[in-house]
């Protein structure tokens, strides 16, 4: 591997890694703090599933690279994890559902991260552009960044489908 090869790959396992630690936080979190630990999880979630969503999966079916048929999956599932944090919002922190829930979402999403990196991932390195790798590289790098400065204002929306747009338009502009 190159060394944007190695930087995409370390990029994804560590907010991948990130992410894990934030669904323990709000798992573990008092149901007074319960919320307000899904709200950064979200935020956090919205800005690497844009990043994905613009430069891995979109690229990779938009130039039908070996990657495209797993980005199709992959943008499947974003698409049902989006609506089942809108689900989630639904309930009372403190209703014992919620928690059922998000245990749910965690184990989705980390289904969702593997496949992510053993599979997806490999193909699109194997096939894209170096500029494409470059950008991937460059947008992921953008997601800490945003989430760090401003992650609030980065990622406004009602529905986890706004916040990803929002995230995207961010990360394109940045
Ligand atoms: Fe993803
Ligand atoms: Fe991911």
């Amino acid at each position: 591997m190159n060394q944007s090869e190695l930087d995409v790959t370390a990029l994804i396992a560590a907010q991948h890694g990130r992410i894990r630690a934030l669904f323990h936080t709000a798992m573990e979190a008092e149901p007074a703090d319960r919320a307000a630990s899904v709200d950064v999880l979200r935020r956090y979630l919205a800005l690497h599933e844009a990043a994905e969503r613009v430069a891995l999966h979109g690229v990779g079916r938009a130039r039908g690279l070996s990657s495209a048929d797993e980005a199709a999956r992959r943008v499947i599932e974003e698409d049902e994890l989006a609506t089942g944090f809108d689900h989630l919002a639904g309930f009372s922190p403190d209703d014992p559902f919620f928690v059922h829930q998000l245990g749910l979402l965690e184990e989705a999403v980390g289904f969702h991260a593997e496949d992510e990196e053993s599979k997806e991932l490999p193909a699109f390195l194997a096939t894209a552009p170096s500029g494409d790798i470059d950008r991937l590289a460059s947008m992921l790098a953008r997601v800490d960044a945003t989430f760090l400065a401003d992650g609030s204002a980065a990622v406004a929306g009602s529905t986890m489908a706004e916040q990803v747009a929002a995230a995207a338009d961010v990360l394109r502009e940045g």
